[in-house]
């Protein structure tokens, strides 16, 4: 008989996770972690966690489909087009001409949890655009991290086929990317401008003096103490002024809610609040 979600004991396999991964799946949310091991049980036909964790520790592959529906890697070019017009014609404006952030000549921007790479590389066109435009020879510096290599390797790599760049309006399509046998390739100009690597959100952040942060999507499935530890290092590794940038259906909560003033609750687009500073309604 099939065991319910909530019935099924998976310390066993978070146990393994972490030691052959090193990723901590205990701070994610135990809910999530459950019905994804239930969903890969369901899909080899195993009974039990015990037989699982045989299959685990013999086939390396189902290793990479548990954690790929444990991370979720789904992503896209300009997701949620609205908050990248929204930035480009409204928030990183101001950025370039030095009025909500110290003006330092390049503009440094973080996606944490990039996934394939699709997210960073629509940040570097959104700002290398907004540059050119009204601050031409601007510095532009985004960074790319994932938990998974794998993603990482595939986001260096900036190939998409023609499904994955779908949706992109051809002008910056072919500004940006060159059609080969394989795909679409990243351009040089664009790849320069973007660096990955693996990094996984439990540890500090890797970087600092940031003017923003994209954390979309990936927070909704950790713990609330995390989502509040991995708050506050992005709130130090933010230059004052600096934006944060949630996904759509995500909001801050709790002592996260102290540190960022929520700028547009559509785009969910904060803005840094100075340490132990009023929040904007306070200041007016
Ligand atoms: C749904 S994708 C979001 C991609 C992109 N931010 C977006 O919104 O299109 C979530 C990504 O978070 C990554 N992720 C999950 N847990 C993570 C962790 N502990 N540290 C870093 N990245 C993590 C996953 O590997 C996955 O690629």
């Amino acid at each position: 008989m099939a065991l319910s979600n909530t019935a099924l004991d998976v310390s066993e396999i978070a146990w393994f996770i972490r030691m052959k991964y090193g990723v901590d799946v205990s701070r994610y949310r135990p809910t999530c972690f459950r019905r994804r091991v239930a969903h890969r049980m369901a899909m080899i036909g195993c009974g039990t966690v015990e037989e699982y964790l045989g299959y685990l520790t013999a086939d390396g592959e189902e290793m990479e489909k548990l954690m790929d529906v444990i991370t979720i890697h789904v992503t896209g070019f300009y997701r949620d087009r609205d908050v990248f017009q929204a930035l480009e014609e409204r928030y990183v404006p101001p950025m370039l001409s030095g009025s909500t952030i110290p003006r330092t000549g390049t503009i440094r921007a973080w996606s944490a949890g990039c996934s394939t790479g699709e997210e960073a590389y629509s940040i570097a066109i959104m700002l290398e655009r907004a540059a050119r435009a009204s601050a031409p020879g601007t510095q532009i510096e985004v960074f790319g991290t994932d938990v998974s290599e794998d993603a990482c390797r595939a986001a260096r790599s900036g190939v998409y086929s023609d499904e994955r760049i779908e949706g992109m309006p051809s002008r910056i399509r072919s500004e940006y990317f060159v059609r080969e046998r394989d795909g679409w390739h990243a351009r040089q100009s664009l790849r320069g401008l973007v660096k990955f690597r693996p990094h996984d959100l439990f540890s500090p952040a890797p970087f600092s003096r940031l003017d923003m942060i994209f954390c979309r999507n990936v927070l909704i499935h950790f713990e609330h103490y995390v989502r509040d530890a991995v708050m506050k290092g992005f709130h130090e590794a933010l230059v004052p002024g600096g934006l944060l940038v949630l996904g759509k259906s995500e909001v801050l909560a709790g002592e996260a809610e102290r540190l960022f003033d929520l700028m547009d609750p559509r785009c969910k687009i904060y803005g840094k609040r100075p340490s132990d500073g009023p929040s904007r309604e306070d200041r007016r």
